[in-house]
């Protein structure tokens, strides 16, 4: 399906973040959409607007999981900051990271 393909291909250079799926009741996670409001706002600057890196490493088309098996590893990140990164517990709300730390493990 070329047409699909493309479309893949242009929503991974550029432009929003992916959109989160919508479940079987046909509604999308809200904590997960908080998530991508957040990873828009902070994250997309370092690590691109589908997770394909820049200033930041790669978060898409891996397994965060192997790296970092538990929810609160990935907070930790966020919250803390490591290295280049910077911290994230004085301008965010503990909501607003656990949310992105979901979009980043489930969405991206
Ligand atoms: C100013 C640029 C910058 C911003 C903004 C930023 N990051 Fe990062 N991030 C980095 C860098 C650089 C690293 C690598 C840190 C290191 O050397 O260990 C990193 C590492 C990470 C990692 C670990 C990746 C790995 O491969 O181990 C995660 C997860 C992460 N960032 C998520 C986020 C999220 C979520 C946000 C938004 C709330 C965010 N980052 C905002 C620069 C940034």
């Amino acid at each position: 399906m070329p047409a699909i393909s493309v479309l893949l291909l242009v929503s991974a250079c550029a432009g929003p973040s992916p959109e989160v799926p919508v479940g079987p009741d046909g509604v999308a996670d809200p904590v997960l959409q908080l998530g991508r409001d957040v990873y828009s706002g902070s994250c997309q600057q370092c690590h691109g607007s589908a997770g394909e890196g820049g200033a930041g490493p790669r978060l898409n088309g891996r397994d965060l999981d192997e790296d970092y098996p538990q929810l609160t590893d990935l907070i930790e990140i966020i919250s803390g900051g490591r290295e280049r990164m910077p911290s994230f517990s004085s301008s965010l709300s503990e909501a607003s990271i656990t949310a992105v730390a979901r979009y980043v493990r489930e969405v991206l």
